[in-house]
């Protein structure tokens, strides 16, 4: 099989094609990445010379090039990793969620319906929204998104659908909880706190820290893709995460435990706004079809958090650059009123 996996330089693709590759030998993959800030070919560095991987640099939204790397690898199936996806990141400047999450999505899908090709769509818990205590969103929930990130991704999600109700092109859904493992970008709580933890920084927590997010090892995400693509039913969204939760709280108490660091460095900071106070999703659509999580979430922080310290060689030189820039704008400010209280 062809696949043309998009986003596959950032966090979670790259963990995929290094996967897929390796439990899939026949298959060949073409990478068609942006390389955006989040996007680096070294989360890929030893499949570069593999004959099976090849690298479009080049936007999703960019129909020409969408259509002409589909029709000369012959693509039977599209992995569409690629988004902005920091909640922060699209506080602070939204248009380009838009053009990449929305445009870029569209875009796929009428070079999947042009090519006839099958489309499979990452998307995310942030879809339902705030969930309220008890409940756990399924797959039919109501979307009910509350951040310019999330609001892009529901809006692709709908596409998406759309698509397979007018035209019948054969998609899948998948909603991932939050992700942690190796080749986070640290603007991301799991690696953010394990870095600055690791160099002796604050640990900046939003508001009260009692968030509650389902941290999944990034692992089990691939998996859960795999077998949607393998088992799934066309048209069909499925939910992928532990469905167990813990608060923010507890997960900097667990990096800062497996860095053998103290709990002192923990800072309450201004909150991020809007700041949705717990995602919870049911993943039984999913075991169903007979997958099951190998990691729980308490584990896969801890596996994260020890990551980081045993690869100070791929982070260091991107909170050298200009990682810094964002850091200051995001945190200087929240830092500086923290001490002063
Ligand atoms: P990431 O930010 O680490 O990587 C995103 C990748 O997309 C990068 O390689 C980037 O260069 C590429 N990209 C961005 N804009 C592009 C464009 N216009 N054209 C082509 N490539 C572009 O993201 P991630 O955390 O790996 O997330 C991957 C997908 O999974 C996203 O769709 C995200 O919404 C979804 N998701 C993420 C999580 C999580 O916890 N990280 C959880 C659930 C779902
Ligand atoms: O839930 C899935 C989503 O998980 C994905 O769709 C997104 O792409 C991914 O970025 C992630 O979103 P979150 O906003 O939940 O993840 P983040 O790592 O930014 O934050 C996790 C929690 O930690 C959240 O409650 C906010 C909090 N946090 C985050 C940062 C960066 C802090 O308290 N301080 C911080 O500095």
């Amino acid at each position: 099989m062809n696949l043309l996996i998009t986003g596959g330089c950032g966090f979670i693709g790259s963990n995929f094609v290094r996967y897929w590759l390796e439990h899939h030998p026949g298959d060949h993959v073409v990478v068609y990445d942006k390389l955006t800030y989040a996007g680096r070919r070294e989360n890929l560095q030893e499949l570069w010379g593999d004959p099976r991987l090849r690298l479009v640099q080049a936007d999703i939204a960019d129909l020409e090039t969408v259509r002409r790397s589909c029709q000369e690898h012959g693509t039977d199936l599209i992995v569409n990793f690629a988004a902005e996806t920091h909640v922060d990141q699209s506080i602070l400047g939204p248009l380009v969620f838009t053009d990449t999450n929305v445009r870029g999505t569209h875009v796929l899908l009428e070079v999947a319906r042009e090519l006839g090709i099958r489309l499979h769509h990452i998307s995310t818990d942030e879809v339902y929204g705030h969930i309220p205590d008890r409940h756990q969103s399924i797959e039919t929930d109501p979307l009910a998104p509350r951040s310019p990130y999330a609001a892009s991704k529901a809006a692709a999600d709908q596409l998406v659908q759309a698509y397979h109700i007018t035209y019948g092109l054969p998609v899948t859904i998948t909603r991932g909880a939050n992700n942690v493992g190796p080749y986070q970008y640290p603007e991301k709580a799991v690696p953010l706190f394990s870095t600055n933890a690791i160099l002796g920084e604050p640990l900046p927590v939003y508001g009260d820290g009692r968030q509650m997010r389902d941290y999944a090892h990034v692992f089990d995400h691939c998996t859960g893709i795999e077998t949607v693509l393998l088992r799934g039913e066309i048209g069909e969204v499925y939910n992928v995460g532990t469905g167990r939760e813990m608060t923010n709280l507890e997960m900097v108490g667990i990096v800062l435990d497996t860095l053998g660091k103290g709990h002192d460095l923990v800072r309450h900071v201004t909150d991020r706004p809007g700041h949705d106070r717990r995602y919870s999703m049911n993943v039984h659509k999913l075991r169903a079809l007979g997958w099951e999580p190998r990691y729980d979430p308490r584990q896969a922080v801890a596996e994260a958090a020890r990551w980081y310290a045993e690869h100070r060689g791929w982070w260091e030189p991107i909170r050298s650059g200009e990682f810094r820039e964002y850091y200051a704008r995001q945190y200087a400010e929240r830092l500086a009123d923290q001490e002063q209280r």
